[in-house]
């Protein structure tokens, strides 16, 4: 099987990539990456001489590119996306290009060409809940222009689904965190500035809750919606993790051996949900899928790796470790 994943320099997309070549010896990835955002082409240094993967750059909203590079392939799993929700808050306009516009093009394309497309998409569309867990039948209310961009896609796989017969799945996660993670976001964040004995911003109150998954569980996830998922439907990711900031950023110290007087709070971003939950019985009971890591094992795991890569711990701009980036102009 010839596999087209989208994405593939960024965090999830990378590992997703990795995984899957180790685990299944007959596979083939085309990695199409229009280095963005999010993108780092060490992240996969490991695959340069490998036969039985490539990289092309391109974008996604590309329509004449995209079908070329999937008639190549037997289906498509859509990871790329303009991802960070602070960026999305000073300016959502590139949001809309690759989150929109480019699956809608992958969706004309693998309707027309009959292949299988799988839709990462985000526990984010459901907004913040107070105490439920979203299902997959729950409403959206997503709150940032990010969020809102993963939802309006989602509405157009399903109105393909419906209208074409198309044959495509989407899947939702919570928050991944582990190796090869943009050092923008939280928990990679908290490890580089540690490592520097510099301050560590701390949105508002801190107790905004996420539940965390090892990202290794979401591919293995998104390779059992591949290969036995059922058309049309869609499949919660979660890991019953749910852990408020505060706690991730002590827990983080605690294994560094830092101290919590690098804890600094800073004003909270605009439109910062609560808390994010979703039920994921459906993806456990239909395709038994199961989480494998503990929290505390995946981040000494995911520190492990960021000592061990000097290089990308050293190197990381002002820019990046700004402690409110959603005033900063991209
Ligand atoms: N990180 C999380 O916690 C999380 C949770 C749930 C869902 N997701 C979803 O998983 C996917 C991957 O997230 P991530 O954290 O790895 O993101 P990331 O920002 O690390 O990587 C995104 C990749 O997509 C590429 N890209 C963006 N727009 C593109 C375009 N138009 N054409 C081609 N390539 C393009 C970028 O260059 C980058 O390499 C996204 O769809 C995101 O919405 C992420």
């Amino acid at each position: 099987m010839k596999l087209l994943v989208t994405g593939g320099l960024g965090f999830i997309g990378s590992n997703f990539i990795l995984k899957m070549l180790k685990d299944n010896s007959d596979l083939e990835i085309l990695n199409i990456d229009a280095e963005l955002d999010g993108a780092d082409k060490k992240n996969l240094n490991d695959l340069e001489n490998s036969d039985n993967y490539e990289f092309v750059k391109g974008n996604i909203s590309n329509k004449k590119f995209m079908e070329e590079q999937i008639s190549r392939c037997d289906a498509v799993v859509n990871f790329a996306a303009q991802t960070h929700v602070d960026r999305s808050i000073s300016d959502a306009d590139p949001f809309l290009v690759s989150n929109i516009r480019g699956t809608f093009s992958i969706l004309q394309i693998i309707t027309k060409q009959k292949k299988r497309m799988i839709q990462i998409s985000t526990d984010e569309v459901f907004g913040s809940l107070y105490d439920s867990s979203a299902t997959e039948q729950s409403r959206f209310n997503p709150s940032s222009p990010y969020a809102a961009t993963k939802a309006s896609a989602e509405l157009l796989v399903n109105s393909f689904s419906v209208t074409y017969d198309s044959d495509v799945i989407i899947t939702r996660c919570t928050n991944n965190y582990g190796p090869r993670q943009f050092p923008e976001k939280l928990i990679p964040k908290v490890i580089i500035l540690a490592n520097q004995n510099k301050k560590i911003p701390i949105y508002g109150n801190g107790k905004n809750i996420r539940d965390w998954i090892f990202v290794d569980d979401h591919c293995d996830a998104v390779s059992s919606v591949l290969f036995n998922g059922k058309k049309g439907e869609s499949y919660n990711i979660s890991a019953n993790n749910e852990v408020d900031n505060i706690t991730i950023v002590k827990k983080i110290l605690a294994i560094m051996d830092k101290s919590e007087d690098l804890m600094q709070f800073v004003e909270d971003r605009p439109g910062h949900d609560f808390r994010y939950s979703l039920d994921s019985k459906k993806i456990s009971n239909d395709l038994n899928w199961t989480t494998k890591l503990s929290f505390e094992k995946g981040l000494e795991k995911t520190i492990q790796w960021y000592m061990d890569n000097p290089e990308i711990m050293n190197n990381v701009s002002q820019k990046i470790l700004n402690h409110e980036p959603w005033k900063s102009s991209n």
